[in-house]
């Protein structure tokens, strides 16, 4: 018996189910959280800060479990050995285009499969190891069909993979293809295959693996933490993330929430999601001040990881952004490309998704919403080796700001001197 429970995250309904049972919803339709008895630890906040630093030869995820999955027994985790990626201050350079001298960059893109989805993948397919089942499944735009095929591979599980024909970058096509899923290209958009993938794991014995799976969340709840932790415990002012399907900030968020009701940090941070502007629901729903939540038909995008119309983690993430006075922010191509020039020639290799967070830090900054005396960390959330296509066409354009094109020289020493002006 577990002694985590499901409860459904409307207040008003509140419904609790056993953390063993299969389902992603309350029977009322709402999402569902994982809500842990952490009482039963008995610890202070200085505890639990002393519990996160010992056995530091392991995988993060164990020694933040009792956090994040309290009642998964030990033997039943998946690792491929995620988490503890760096925390980057930017150099000067960086500083001085951005005006924050205090800014950080969290590169998730250093996991297992170049991306933050892996800190879901080992909560979730551990997870799916404890409950026995045999199938896993997922819509995605890339990275969780990457990260779900690896750690469904590494634990022996069969894994089917749905993806929006043509609309993922070559290399993250050939993640879930070689770590042997079945690969599903569907003639739709992520939305249209997030709806399918529900629809198959309702009536399947076939265990869904996004992000609306709420045992994802708890893995990916602990970068906050993670990175709190790197910085001697000191509480940032701003935690600025691209915004998709929505389950990352909703994950950021709750994870946060609890460290900071068990004390284990002393103040909150506020929250920024970031979105683009060929979806931007999220954004759109705050400038109406979460009157109203309206989807989108997301247009196409360079952050094709976050063409996403209809956040299925939407009602969380709205939670979580008003509890830590959060807002969101939305960036247009030239925006987000830019920052992902700028980012990358300081040696640090980002995607077009995590560069939206970057262009939404600069805008809110510029807007003086950020002051230059914030500690500000911005998440990058995928490695920029994912999306090669994007990055050489930019740099290719002529009309690129910062257009870097390769030179092709004949072989010889003169025509090397003289592209070197030497
Ligand atoms: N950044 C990257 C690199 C992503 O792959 C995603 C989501 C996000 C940001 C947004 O996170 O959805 O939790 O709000 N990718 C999902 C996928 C949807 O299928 O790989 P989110």
């Amino acid at each position: 018996m577990s002694k985590s429970v499901l409860q459904c995250i409307n207040p008003q309904c509140g419904k609790r189910y056993n953390a063993l049972e299969i389902r992603y919803r309350c029977d009322c339709g709402e999402l569902l959280d994982v809500i842990h008895d952490f009482e039963s630890f008995n610890r202070t906040g200085e505890m639990w800060r002393k519990e996160f630093k010992k056995n530091l030869q392991l995988p993060a995820f164990f020694r933040f479990k009792d956090i994040l999955l309290p009642d998964l027994p030990e033997e039943k985790i998946v690792t491929l050995f995620e988490g503890d990626t760096p925390l980057y201050l930017a150099n000067r350079e960086l500083q001085r285009i951005f005006g924050i001298k205090r800014l950080y960059f969290k590169h998730e893109g250093m996991n297992p499969t170049l991306s933050f989805k892996d800190r879901g993948m080992v909560a979730g397919v551990s997870w799916a190891n404890y409950l026995g089942v045999k199938i896993v499944a997922c819509a995605s735009t890339g990275d969780t069909s990457a990260s779900m095929s690896a750690y469904a591979a590494f634990a022996g599980l069969k894994r089917v993979v749905l993806l929006p024909e043509g609309k993922i970058s070559l290399e993250q096509l050939c993640q879930p293809i070689s770590s042997g899923a079945i690969v599903l290209g569907l003639q739709t958009d992520f939305d249209g295959c997030m709806k399918l993938v529900q629809e198959l794991t309702a009536k399947h014995p076939i265990y869904l693996l996004n992000s609306m799976n709420p045992f994802r969340i708890e893995g990916q709840k602990i970068i906050g933490l993670e990175t709190i932790s790197q910085l001697n415990w000191k509480v940032p002012d701003w935690f600025i993330i691209p915004v998709g399907n929505a389950g990352n900030i909703s994950a950021l968020g709750k994870g946060l929430r609890e460290a900071y009701e068990l004390k284990i940090i002393d103040s909150l941070p506020r929250l920024a999601g970031i979105q683009v502007e060929a979806a931007n629901p999220l954004y759109q729903s705050y400038k109406k001040n979460f009157s109203d939540f309206k989807p989108v038909v997301a247009q196409k995008t360079t952050a094709s990881a976050i063409q996403i119309g209809n956040p299925v983690s939407a009602k969380k993430a709205i939670r979580e952004i008003k509890y830590f006075n959060g807002v969101f922010e939305e960036v247009s191509e030239k925006e987000l490309l830019d920052a992902k020039a700028i980012v990358d020639s300081a040696g640090i290799s980002i995607c077009p998704n995590s560069a939206t967070a970057v262009a939404g830090m600069k805008k809110l900054r510029e807007a003086g919403v950020i002051r230059e005396k914030d500690l500000v960390v911005v998440i990058l959330t995928a490695h920029g080796s994912k999306f090669s296509q994007a990055t050489i066409d930019y740099h290719k354009d002529p009309k690129s700001t910062y257009s870097n094109p390769p030179k092709t020289l004949p072989p010889t020493l003169e025509a090397i001197e003289r592209a070197l002006n030497l």
